[in-house]
């Protein structure tokens, strides 16, 4: 199975996306954990351009089109091959964040970044979609001190620099793609205790095995 967790900035998809992992190798399924961007060799490189604060003069076409090779570089040589392996992928962030921050956020056509999008997953789309929703302003006070914790204001803060409006239309974005695809996408209201938002992702993640059969 594949299941992908979306949301803007400090919802905490990481813990959320540990918690599951170590309930499903409980329940005695192998699990690979990735990400977007970052999750292959190559990913990384583009990762460290495309949150960089210093990465100054990024126009938003050449933005959108490093997150795609990011992702046909990733679905090519991490997520097909652990699907095929048998595993179950739990990855942070995918096809929907592009939806979201290039169209929504950026104002490029949603309809556009869906064509791009199949191309570079070559039609691959998860089972199961966590969108981890939050009140923009109190995910970014999350973001802005875990980057500062973890000394990535300047390497990581490029898109925490962005105005609250922004990460408004990014929220307003995920909802509306849960809104048009409930079979797939699940918004879990993301500003109760861990454990308390994990009994709902187990929850989703359940019913979504359920129909996967
Ligand atoms: P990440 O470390 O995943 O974010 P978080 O702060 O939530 O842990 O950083 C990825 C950033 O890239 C995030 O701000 C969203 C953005 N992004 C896009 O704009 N488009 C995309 O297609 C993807 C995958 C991410």
């Amino acid at each position: 199975m594949f299941v992908t967790f979306e949301g803007i900035e400090g919802t905490g998809k990481t813990t959320q996306i540990g918690l599951l992992a170590e309930d499903l190798t409980r329940q005695g399924k192998r699990v690979a954990i990735t990400r977007e961007p970052g999750g292959s060799r190559i990913g990384r490189e583009l990762r460290r351009i495309l949150l960089s604060l210093e990465t100054k003069d990024l126009c938003d076409r050449a933005e959108l089109f490093l997150y795609l090779a990011d992702r046909a570089q990733h679905v090519a040589e991490v997520v097909r091959p652990a699907l095929a392996d048998g595993m179950t992928v739990l990855c942070d962030r995918f096809t929907d964040s592009t939806v979201a921050y290039q169209g929504h956020g950026r104002g490029l056509s949603p309809d556009l970044l869906r064509q791009l999008n199949d191309t570079a997953t070559g039609g691959l789309a998860p089972d199961l979609t966590i969108v981890l929703d939050i009140d923009p302003e109190i995910g970014l006070r999350r973001a802005l001190s875990r980057n500062l914790e973890t000394g990535a204001q300047v390497s990581e803060g490029r898109f925490e620099a962005e105005s609250l409006a922004f990460h408004a239309r990014v929220r307003q974005g995920y909802l509306a793609l849960a809104a048009a695809d409930p079979g797939r996408i699940r918004v879990v209201a993301a500003d109760a205790a861990p454990r308390e938002v994990f009994a709902s992702v187990r929850a989703a993640c359940q019913e979504a095995a359920a129909r996967h059969g």
